[in-house]
């Protein structure tokens, strides 16, 4: 794993987007694996301005989002594909068709994760984007997430629970269930781009990176991919 460290957030952002940048300008059709949260989206912001200011098309990329809230509707302004067509999509040329999500009211669980399997095979991404749960959950596979996992349906955990009320009204509006893509699914990506913000990430960094590989801590499989770059910035590398 390469791990980059940033003076501070904007510096992350600008970090990430040239690893990105480079992924898109390369090749006009590759498949993003792609992520929410608070953290890409610095980068996120720079994908747009640069579409704008240098014409970077996204004409013939195809984006896939690692995990859905159980239960929202996509035109809920809490679920996950709402973020990304608020944050990144609606301001880009990309054809809403070629952006894939988890259908969050999917009735037949078994059949939507089966479907998402099938797409993940499909579409090889040639990145996938992730941030990092202060308790090293990557996507929402969580502690004791078996690396072999694909997509499943997870009862997501009372910590991540708490982080993400933060962006709900209330936190018992927060769903309490989630589908996600598996471990063995972000592993498989060609590249991976982990980023981190922050001083409550400080101590998952530490175990993503110089911590044993275990289940207990998913972030920490991403030391056996061949491919990883970990941005922190000076926080979230603090205990490095
Ligand atoms: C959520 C998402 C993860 C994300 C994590 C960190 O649980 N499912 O994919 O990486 O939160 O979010 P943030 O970047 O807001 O700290």
């Amino acid at each position: 794993m390469r791990v980059l460290i940033a003076k501070d957030y904007d510096e992350l952002s600008e970090k990430a987007f040239e690893v990105m940048k480079d992924i898109i300008r390369s090749n006009p059709y590759a498949v993003l694996g792609l992520a929410t949260g608070t953290t890409p989206l610095g980068l996120y912001r720079h994908m747009i301005e640069d579409h704008k200011a240098h014409g970077t098309s996204y004409a013939h990329i195809r984006t896939v989002n690692l995990d859905e809230y159980q239960g929202l509707p996509k035109n809920h302004n809490q679920s996950y594909a709402y973020f990304m067509r608020e944050n990144l999509f609606r301001h880009l040329d990309i054809e809403t068709s070629n952006t894939y999500i988890e259908n969050g009211t999917a009735q037949d669980e078994q059949a939507e994760c089966a479907r998402y399997n099938k797409l993940l095979e499909e579409l090889p991404r040639d990145i996938q984007l992730l941030g990092l749960g202060s308790n090293g959950h990557i996507a929402f596979n969580e502690p004791r997430t078996p690396f072999g996992s694909q997509t499943h349906v997870v009862d997501l955990t009372e910590n991540t629970i708490k982080d993400n009320a933060r962006l709900f009204s209330d936190i018992s509006e927060v769903p309490k269930k989630a589908f996600t893509m598996g471990i063995k699914q972000i592993m498989q990506a060609k590249q991976i781009l982990i980023l981190a913000s922050g001083a409550n990430k400080a101590d998952a960094v530490y175990k993503t990176v110089c911590g044993k590989v275990t289940e207990e801590v998913p972030a920490s499989v991403l030391q056996l991919h061949p491919n990883c770059i970990l941005i922190a910035d000076k926080e979230a590398a603090s205990k490095l």
